[in-house]
């Protein structure tokens, strides 16, 4: 017989469901977790900091900046004006090609070299400080220099891991003819779009990524951690890595996610939550429902035969478009989805609690990532968790998006680390 979706599938679904007393627990967890991070004690999350504080807003200059992120490398040229304004005058992205994903750290960083020379060759502009954005857990040893610790996000370079990235960056611009850029800062892309959000506001508090991977950074007092500043507000950014947050009860198909993974065992909430792994979980379940019984045409017509081939992008038009047929299957997704939204709501509340536990003020989190800005519905299931899990303190949070972030950001600490 063929079924249109059935219980199996319902049962699979429920699954990936978390009440709110899950996520209570959850909140507590992610809280002892940094807790023990920041005191050096074994947690997973790394608590990286940054070597950089919250801006003034009145850092000004002009600085051309390299962000590299989990698909795209984007190069663009951005002003400070010293008024809490920034502008990108001109932004030029390049997809980063599969193979370069797969392949060597020389050929990866000459592709990164290459954007940047291509940019001042088709930009009539006079070389500029080049501030560099890198989405993977880096640890800093100071502002400009930080050694990989592991690719994420399916990257499986090799000779980068262990190696310090500006370094690495700097020698590839080098063959790429372009030694005369004063290389000056190297940030993550949770901490670009803090420094971002907090030139324009200062309220700005957290920082969150929700889009092919996962992360947040909030800004720590600089006398609970061991690195040198000067911080002129007391105070240093530090970079979660939350994606790599592993106190949280997985599924068989997380489980069977993460052994199919290039990473297995690490990144366990990314796997759970970020935009490149939503459509696999889907189609996880979906093909193992296809090996026990006969789903119907319009199932099977899905792009299920290749890992990674049913996208967070699928996902999203399915769930707007909701095809006849499909009904279970987009009850499927939205427990997926709905998960995703929650665990990233119990992260936010722990972070902005650790930092003000009875929330006697109001914070700011600025959000990026093509989950939380294109995926319809997200940002409300975000807030909706929020809501539910601090009915009288919820507008104490307020959630707002912030694009290009990280690419601002890095202008931004390259003035700062200009004129302190
Ligand atoms: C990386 C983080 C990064 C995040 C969002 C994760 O895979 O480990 O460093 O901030 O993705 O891009």
């Amino acid at each position: 017989m063929i079924m249109a979706i059935d219980k199996s599938l319902r049962d699979s679904a429920q699954l990936f469901i978390l009440e709110l007393n899950d996520l209570r627990q959850l909140v507590k967890r992610f809280r002892n977790e940094i807790e023990a991070g920041l005191h050096g004690r074994e947690s997973s999350l790394k608590m990286l900091p940054a070597y950089v504080g919250r801006p003034t807003g009145e850092e000004k200059g002009a600085f051309i900046v390299l962000d590299m992120g989990g698909t795209h490398v984007r190069v663009m040229s951005v002003r400070l004006m010293g008024d809490r304004n920034a502008a990108i005058e001109d932004i030029v992205r390049h997809p980063i090609p599969p193979r370069l994903r797969r392949g060597n750290g020389e050929s990866l960083f000459d592709y990164l070299a290459q954007a940047v020379r291509a940019f001042f060759s088709s930009h009539d502009i006079p070389p500029r400080p080049l501030a560099f954005t890198f989405s993977y857990p880096v640890a800093q040893y100071s502002l400009s220099s930080g050694i990989l610790i592991r690719w994420t996000k399916g990257f499986t370079v090799s000779g980068v891991e262990g190696q310090d990235v500006g370094a690495l960056l700097v020698t590839a611009l080098k063959r790429a003819g372009c030694a005369d850029l004063p290389f000056m800062t190297l940030i993550n892309d949770t901490v670009g779009t803090l420094l971002a959000a907090s030139y324009r506001d200062s309220t700005c508090d957290m920082a969150v990524i929700l889009g092919t991977g996962t992360n947040a950074c909030y800004p720590e007092r600089a006398e609970l951690l061991s690195c040198p500043g000067p911080f002129p507000q007391g105070e240093v950014i530090v970079n979660l890595e939350w994606g790599g947050f592993s106190a949280l009860r997985r599924n068989a198909y997380d489980r069977l996610l993460d052994r199919q993974s290039p990473n297995p065992g690490e990144q366990r909430m990314e796997k759970m939550v970020s935009g490149l792994y939503l459509g696999e979980l889907v189609r996880l379940v979906l093909c193992d429902l296809m090996r026990r019984e006969k789903l119907s045409p319009s199932v099977t017509a899905l792009p299920l035969t290749k890992p990674y081939a049913l996208t967070s992008k699928h996902l999203a038009r399915l769930i707007t478009t909701c095809p006849p047929g499909m009904e279970d299957v987009i009850e499927l997704i939205h427990h997926v989805v709905t998960r995703s939204a929650r665990i990233i709501a119990s992260g936010i509340i722990a972070v902005v609690t650790h930092q003000d536990p009875t929330l006697q003020n109001s914070h700011t989190v600025a959000v990026d990532g093509a989950l939380f800005t294109g995926y319809p519905g997200y940002q409300d299931k975000l807030e909706a968790t929020i809501a539910a899990l601090l009915p009288a303190e919820k507008a104490r949070i307020t959630l707002i998006p912030e694009r290009e972030g990280s690419g601002v950001g890095a202008a931004v600490a390259a003035a700062i680390a200009l004129y302190r």
